[in-house]
């Protein structure tokens, strides 16, 4: 058994829709391993709240629903992912989501283990498969904590004090792109931008389907077990403590 808090982990990528899931495992795993979740869209939108260049840019394609340019995302995942924290391994949430994007990190990754800064051990691509349905019942009710950044739902995930994080008491928000009209643009360009991603990964052998309809710790044992297996570990019993 590799230790959950020792050696190398990933990289991991969470492919899936909008409203898959993908931040809320992202904190699960990220939690468990000891290891950074990088959310792209969690740092477009930090860039937003802090007035930069970049997020003032970003904030209208956003609102859009569509996806930001890939020269700047990639720009802002590499500043990410030369951070120290992101030595042993890290969880990519909504990156990459263009072929552009993947090719990019392909040479990325590439060039660090040439340089014998294996940050990185295999990739492992893991696809959250959820149900039309659910993903707007999921993004429609969505809020989270603009402190912390933990995510809830009215119906799936609520808070045990109405509207307020059961962490640090905090007021939730909805985001703005969680309106009706923004989700049907995000989801048109998933499918056409993102979705194709799938079978890039796939012919290469990387990609792990998981049932993301399950609820939060079902989807979390099935998540722990991909990576588990993947580090050469057997999980007897792959269950979730929160
Ligand atoms: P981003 O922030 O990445 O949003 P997204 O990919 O659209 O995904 P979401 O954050 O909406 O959903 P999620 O899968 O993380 O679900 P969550 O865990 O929150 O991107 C936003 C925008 O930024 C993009 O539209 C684009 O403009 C730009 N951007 C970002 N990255 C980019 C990139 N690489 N390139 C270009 N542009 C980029 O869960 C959703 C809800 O469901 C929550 O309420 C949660 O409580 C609930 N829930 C979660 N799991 C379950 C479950 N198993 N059962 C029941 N409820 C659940």
């Amino acid at each position: 058994m590799v230790e959950k808090n020792s050696g190398k982990v990933g990289p991991i990528i969470l492919l899936g829709p909008p409203g898959a899931g993908k931040g809320t495992q992202a904190k699960r795993i990220a939690e468990h391993y000891g290891i950074p979740q990088v959310s792209t869209g969690d740092l477009l939108r930090e860039n937003i709240a802090r007035g930069t260049a970049l997020g003032r840019q970003a904030k209208e394609v956003m609102d859009r629903g569509e996806l930001v340019s890939d020269d700047v995302v990639n720009e802002m995942v590499r500043e990410r992912l030369g951070e120290e924290d992101c030595r042993r391994g890290f969880i990519l949430d909504g990156y990459p989501r263009t072929p552009v994007q993947a090719g990019w990190l392909d040479g990325f990754l590439e060039s660090k283990r040439a340089k014998g800064r294996a940050q990185c051990g295999p990739l492992i691509v893991i696809e959250m498969d959820v149900d039309y349905n659910n993903l707007i019942e999921r993004l429609t009710g969505r809020l989270y904590c603009a402190h912390c950044g933990r995510i809830y739902n009215v119906i799936t995930q609520p808070p045990r004090v109405d509207q307020l994080c059961d962490f640090d008491g905090t007021p939730l928000v909805a985001r703005s792109d969680d309106r009706r009209e923004v989700i049907a643009e995000r989801l048109k360009a998933y499918e056409q931008q993102t979705r194709p991603l799938a079978d890039y990964y796939a012919k290469q052998g990387q990609l792990v389907h998981v049932n993301a309809d399950l609820d939060v710790d079902a989807v979390t044992s099935q998540v722990l077990r991909v990576i588990e297996r993947s580090r050469g570990a057997d999980m007897k019993s792959p269950s979730w403590s929160a």
